[in-house]
């Protein structure tokens, strides 16, 4: 976190730290689909603490669910301490991106093949949100 990404108090500028996770988030999708996939929608974003000047920043994302033509991607945002390599969870969102085919239209997105209790039960939670998320569109 350098000076310009700060805010008056010396924390994160909120909107810096959107355009990283849309910018993380999009490379999960992008490998998933292994092409161009575009932001659709942003959802359940949570700064759950701050990051502050000087903060050494790491984002992880992941793909959650792959739907038909979309998929949705979450993205953890973290401050790490790099004496102790210890890390504070600062951001947690949940992105929907939709996979375009060459003509700009959506296209089918791979499958997911979740193997562990963790992404099954990730992708249950995804599959709920999207219900919800499809819901509150309607
Ligand atoms: C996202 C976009 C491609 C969807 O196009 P569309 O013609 O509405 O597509 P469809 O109605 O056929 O929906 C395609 C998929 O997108 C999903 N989708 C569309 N809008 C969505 C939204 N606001 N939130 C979540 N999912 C959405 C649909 O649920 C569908 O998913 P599924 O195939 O897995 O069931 C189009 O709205 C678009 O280009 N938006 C601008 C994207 C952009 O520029 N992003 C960069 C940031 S500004």
């Amino acid at each position: 976190m350098l000076p310009q990404h700060a805010n008056a108090i010396g924390t994160a500028f909120g909107g810096t730290v959107m355009s990283w996770i849309d910018i993380c988030a999009a490379v999960s999708a992008q490998r998933h689909c292994s092409r161009v996939a575009v932001t659709a929608s942003v959802d359940a974003l949570d700064f759950v603490a701050p990051l502050r000047v000087g903060d050494v920043v790491v984002l992880r994302s992941w793909v959650n669910a792959a739907f038909r033509t979309s998929l949705e991607v979450e993205c953890v945002v973290e401050r790490e301490d790099t004496t102790t390599g210890a890390r504070v969870l600062c951001a947690d969102a949940k992105l929907t991106f939709v996979n375009l085919g060459p003509d700009g239209r959506p296209q089918p997105v791979p499958p997911l093949a979740p193997e562990t209790d963790e992404e099954r039960a990730r992708e249950a939670a995804a599959i709920a949100r999207r219900e919800t998320r499809l819901a509150a569109r309607r």
